[in-house]
């Protein structure tokens, strides 16, 4: 393997987007955590599973964080996670502090990596690291819209008992209570999902999606959730490793698309070996647009938080 691909932050969601990638055989895995010992233990475990899932990437920890240099692509998990009750703004104050520090970390050590955001609150940390890191904002992406549409399909997959390879939608705006699932694209095999799912359920499933991270929340208790966001994540980095040009929806930097300027907010995004290569604009209703522009204003509140 020559690609390398640091992970910062061990815990749940950090350790199985290292897993899921060297299983995966994407790139040899750097796990970066403050903890002492953690991120090697972690990372020798996976190690002695390789003969048995056999995989040859090679996974290392560090607690140095300079241990991200000459990487490809860096995906950023450290922070506190949201406790129940607790929204994903309540993490701001925190997770800017660490965030802030791994991005100056990364501009120093790894100037040329592809960087994708996952902590929370996601749109408001992306943006600080556009701030911090000073890269070109098509490297620079934040991970949530793919996990909020792997729960929006999962949930319609459910409802109809389908299979979920077959369910195909997209959540766009900011990860948050204000995200904006496109029930009009969802489509089932390519029939759309409104002429199988009555009004009333869907609009259910639309409100389980949103509360789909604060649901997880509540039955864990100590922790969010972690196979699905890390599943999201590794779809991103198999995307922009292998240029496959997948379209996916991401915390891209928008410039005027969907009336959103000089912020990160979630839209479908082509991902290739460039990051963002294009944002594709969707002919939205003026209801859609509507919600877009509320969840993008709740972000912009929150990116005025930050002080910077
Ligand atoms: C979630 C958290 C990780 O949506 O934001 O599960």
């Amino acid at each position: 393997m020559n690609r390398k691909v640091t992970v910062f932050g061990a815990g749940f969601v950090g350790s199985t987007t290292a897993q899921r990638i060297a299983e995966k055989q994407l790139a040899d895995v750097v796990m970066v955590d403050i903890i002492e010992g953690m991120p090697q233990g972690k990372a020798l475990d996976m190690t002695e599973s390789a003969c048995l899932e056999g995989f040859d990437a090679k996974i290392t920890g560090s607690n140095d964080p300079a241990a991200c240099a000459g990487s490809d692509l860096i995906v950023v998990t450290s922070g506190i996670a949201r406790k129940p009750g607790m929204s994903r703004d309540d993490l701001l104050k925190t997770n800017a502090g660490i965030v802030g520090s791994v991005c100056d970390t990364i501009k120093k050590n790894a100037p040329n990596a592809t960087v994708i955001i996952v902590s929370n609150p996601l749109d408001v940390m992306t943006y600080l690291a556009g701030v911090k890191l000073g890269f070109p904002k098509n490297k620079i992406i934040g991970m949530a819209g793919v996990l909020d549409s792997a729960r929006f399909r999962c949930f319609i997959a459910m409802e109809l008992d389908v299979s979920m390879r077959d369910v195909d939608a997209m959540v766009l705006g900011g990860h948050g209570d204000d995200m904006v699932p496109l029930v009009r694209y969802a489509t089932v095999a390519g029939i759309k999902v409104e002429d199988l799912i009555p009004k009333d359920k869907l609009d259910a499933l639309v409100t389980r999606t949103r509360n789909g991270g604060a649901e997880i929340v509540a039955l864990l208790k100590t922790g969010s959730a972690y196979y699905a966001p890390s599943a999201s994540v590794v779809e991103m980095v198999a995307s922009i490793l292998h240029d496959e040009k997948r379209v996916l929806p991401c915390a891209a930097w928008c410039t005027g698309q969907y009336g959103v300027k000089d912020m990160f907010v979630g839209v479908p995004c082509v991902l290739g070996k460039n990051g963002v290569e294009k944002i594709i604009e969707l002919k939205l209703g003026n209801d859609e647009l509507a919600q877009l522009k509320k969840s993008a204003d709740h972000v912009l509140e929150n990116v005025k938080r930050l002080n910077l």
